[in-house]
């Protein structure tokens, strides 16, 4: 079917990752699996507005943030759109004209590379299938997936939730390099509903972006034993999330946080994502975890702010915690209360 014009909306959350995805090969395949959770109320909501052109020979599109004008978007969307060409081979032929806008502040440190690039990536498969006879919801979504993930390797992760896999591991049945899926097995109840608070310790631009630092990790010394320790946790993660053993959990999620900013401070060049406060909250977790017994971890992106991890059992106990004694850590005392979401939407 050939279509004129049109418009699709969708809402794509953003994703913490438990077990990091650091380290890619050629086509944004990832040197180690991955698993993560999907968040609910971090999204990138975006509007793509199609109309056919005569002229086929380039890419023809218009980015606005917030209703204005995105220049600086421009050349990661043009990236995208060389990359995906092949497998929409529609994107010559018309004009796109893409709003978006994300639920969290724009320079708040927090990335939204995986929230935008699966929002994208789903408003063109929209766009696909309307113009194909017979596209099933599991091929739907498999594919918006594998596009989400040539924008941005853990955007693969932001198409479904709770928890979504990414990379090819013996453990995991229908794993793959090429998208993520839904993870297939058992998860215990005390998982249900977690709570994810982001500590906005540094509003900051990046220091090292992403396609730096996966490519940091060629020739990384410690390289090899990196990718097998992911895989042998996201071995150890599937009877935990089985069992619900929380010690076991808030342990492995904090060595991986820790393992990924120790790939940054090993590497050539080397590079300190944490700021002082990043550690102050760090050691207020753990003295508070020692005195209370209660189980709230943290994880990190490659970044300084901290996500906070913890059940909706202890919700209240440990929100009293972050009010009293965390917030003031954060810049300007920002924080953002999220919690595990289940996936995209189309408005
Ligand atoms: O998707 P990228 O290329 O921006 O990489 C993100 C990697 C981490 O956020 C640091 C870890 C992860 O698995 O999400």
């Amino acid at each position: 079917k050939s279509l004129n014009s049109g418009a699709f909306t969708w809402s794509s959350p953003s994703n913490i990752a438990l077990v990091k995805y650091w380290g890619k090969r050629e086509n944004q395949i990832p040197e180690n699996p991955s698993i993560s959770f999907t968040l609910n109320a971090c999204k990138t909501t975006t509007t793509i507005h199609f109309s056919k052109k005569e002229d086929q020979r380039d890419f023809s599109f218009t980015i606005l943030l917030d209703g204005k004008e995105a220049p600086d978007f421009k050349p990661k969307i043009l990236t995208f759109f060389e990359r995906v060409e092949t497998y929409l081979p529609f994107l010559k032929s018309y004009h796109f004209r893409i709003e978006t806008s994300n639920s969290f502040p724009h320079s708040s440190g927090i990335a939204s590379s995986a929230s935008g690039m699966s929002a994208l990536a789903l408003c063109l498969m929209s766009i696909e299938k309307a113009m194909s006879d017979n596209l099933s919801e599991a091929d739907f979504i498999k594919k918006a997936s594998f596009l989400a993930r040539l924008g941005s390797g853990s955007a693969c992760r932001s198409i479904e939730g709770d928890l979504v896999v990414w990379g090819e591991h013996e453990g995991i049945e229908g794993s793959s390099n090429l998208y993520g899926i839904k993870y297939p097995y058992e998860v215990h109840e005390v998982f249900k509903n977690y709570h994810d608070t982001i500590l906005l310790v540094d509003k900051g631009e990046k220091q090292v972006s992403s396609t730096v630092g996966h490519n940091l990790m060629f020739g990384h010394p410690f390289a090899k034993q990196r990718f097998e320790q992911a895989g042998n946790n996201l071995s150890q993660l599937k009877g935990i999330l089985k069992s619900g053993d929380l010690e076991g959990f808030m342990s492995l999620v904090e060595q991986e946080a820790l393992t990924l900013h120790a790939m940054m401070m090993t590497s050539n060049p080397y590079f300190i994502l944490m700021k002082p406060n990043t550690l102050k909250i760090i050691n207020a977790i753990w003295a508070y975890r020692e005195k209370t017994k209660a189980h709230l971890c943290f994880t990190l992106d490659a970044g300084a702010n901290v996500h906070l991890l913890f059940p909706d059992y202890e919700a209240k106990q440990i929100g009293e915690f972050i009010k009293n004694e965390l917030v003031a850590f954060c810049q300007n005392g920002h924080y953002i209360s999220d919690r595990i979401g289940f996936g995209a939407k189309l408005l």
